[in-house]
């Protein structure tokens, strides 16, 4: 039996990429739109009246003048740092010993990574978050207990045991060959189980091996349709530490080439201080640069170079960073993408913000064609936001001239309030009570 919901509101959709086409080709909003979703996929898009007519025996949801869109897509987090998220003073290697690492040996017990797992679910669900790609910890226990509740709730996720063989407590040291193998078990777990993806996770330069870095160079070798997630070029210390730990390598990037690291389905977070050669590398490569805005103000790590980097054509998505990162919620992101936009010269636009979190963030995973945007046979993982969800998003909203100034106040000052609700998988999402 057909199980059919159709929703009206309005609708914004990318019919391209907003920083290489003008915005009126590249995004289609309409007012009175309606989408429909059948067995979780889009089925149909347009407008309300011709949806209506066309699919007279669908069960209609009215969101009213909420707007429609694809859900968010995280594309770089740390789901075991949910519960360290604001804390307070340190720059990056000592906010890892001083918060991060105590709080990641915790994960070895599978009671909490469960808990911790669903309380992450739970959190990033009511921000509007229907994807995200997240480290684990060394612990296999912590990437079952995450994979097993995103397949509870039917949704796609990118995960993987984070390796790290030094410059780490012992607690959270792995070896080269327990690398290898338990990211060999997992992935053969989990990697195009129902919707997961397996993502090889070596956290990053300083915290493995050379011989643990080709290791998992091999293993990609072996399984190249997973992606390889990791950190790059995210503070100025870190690069002199990796420079001091590799001698032998022309710069950071250098490092993860050598080591069969670098390719086009590589995730690449921060990517903030590179150099020439490292941008030309990587644009060659194809492969994802993951701005984390929250987390780069947070830690004090610098400023992403959106507009050179996109002019080069360099593939892009966005990110909280959780717990480096200082919310959950995309719409923050966005706000702090643009923010730090423009303390590096470059106004983004809403339309370019909300692409980012959204189809671009999927195309950096390469989920786009699965994820990302409101369009006919994509899976129905969708966010409906409340474009008048406070007081002074609301007074600011009363003033706007056209679509995009009525999104930009929520993408500016919005939060989990403006989250009217969130669908995953065809299914509108029900908040689970916060453990
Ligand atoms: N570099 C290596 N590990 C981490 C981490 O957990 N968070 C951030 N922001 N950077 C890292
Ligand atoms: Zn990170």
């Amino acid at each position: 039996m057909k199980n059919s919901a159709l929703l009206l509101g309005q609708t914004l959709r990318f019919t391209a990429d907003p920083f290489h086409q003008p915005i009126t080709q590249a995004a289609k909003h309409t007012r009175n739109g309606a989408v429909l979703v059948e067995n979780a996929v889009i089925k149909d898009i347009g407008a309300a009246d011709d949806l209506r007519r066309r699919h007279p025996q669908a069960a209609v949801t009215d969101y009213g003048d909420a707007l429609i869109t694809a859900g968010f897509i995280d594309a770089h987090v740390h789901y075991p740092q949910t519960a360290i998220i604001a804390s307070w003073g340190m720059r990056l290697v000592d906010w890892l010993n001083t918060y991060t690492f105590p709080e990641e040996i915790r994960f070895c017990d599978p009671e909490y990574a469960a808990k911790i797992a669903n309380r992450y679910l739970d959190l990033t669900a009511a921000n509007g978050t229907t994807t995200f790609a997240s480290f684990c910890t060394i612990h296999p226990t912590s990437v079952d207990a995450l994979f097993s509740a995103a397949a509870k709730r039917n949704q796609r996720i990118v995960a993987g045991k984070t390796c790290m063989d030094r410059n780490a407590p012992e607690a959270l040291r792995d070896t080269v060959q327990s690398a290898y193998d338990d990211s060999a078990d997992l992935l053969g777990k989990w990697h195009k189980n129902g919707r997961a993806v397996y993502a090889i996770t070596p956290r990053f330069a300083p915290t493995s091996s050379p011989e643990q870095l080709q290791a998992l160079g091999d293993l990609w070798q072996k399984h190249p349709d997973c992606l390889m997630q990791t950190h790059l070029s995210e503070q100025i210390e870190e690069i002199k530490w990796v420079n001091d730990l590799f001698p032998d390598a022309r710069d950071y990037l250098d490092v993860y080439e050598k080591f069969g690291l670098l390719g086009q389905r590589g995730v690449y977070g921060h990517a903030i201080h590179l150099n020439a050669r490292e941008q030309d590398r990587l644009r060659e490569t194809g492969a994802a640069l993951i701005h984390c805005p929250t987390s780069n103000s947070f830690i004090g790590s610098g400023l992403f170079q959106m507009g050179p980097l996109m002019a080069a054509r360099h593939r892009i998505g966005l990110a909280t960073d959780t717990g480096g990162g200082s919310s959950f919620s995309m719409l923050k992101t966005m706000a702090a993408a643009y923010e730090i936009g423009q303390l590096s010269g470059t106004a983004l636009h809403p339309a370019q913000l909300y692409w980012l979190a959204t189809a671009g963030s999927a195309r950096a995973l390469h989920l786009d064609d699965k994820i990302g945007n409101l369009t006919v046979g994509q899976e129905a993982d969708l966010v409906v936001l409340d474009l008048a969800s406070t007081p002074a998003i609301s007074q600011r909203h009363a003033q706007a001239e056209d679509f995009w100034q009525a999104l930009f106040p929520t993408i500016m000052m919005g939060d989990d309030r403006a989250i009217r609700a969130t669908w995953i998988d065809g299914k509108r999402v029900n908040q689970h009570s916060l453990t």
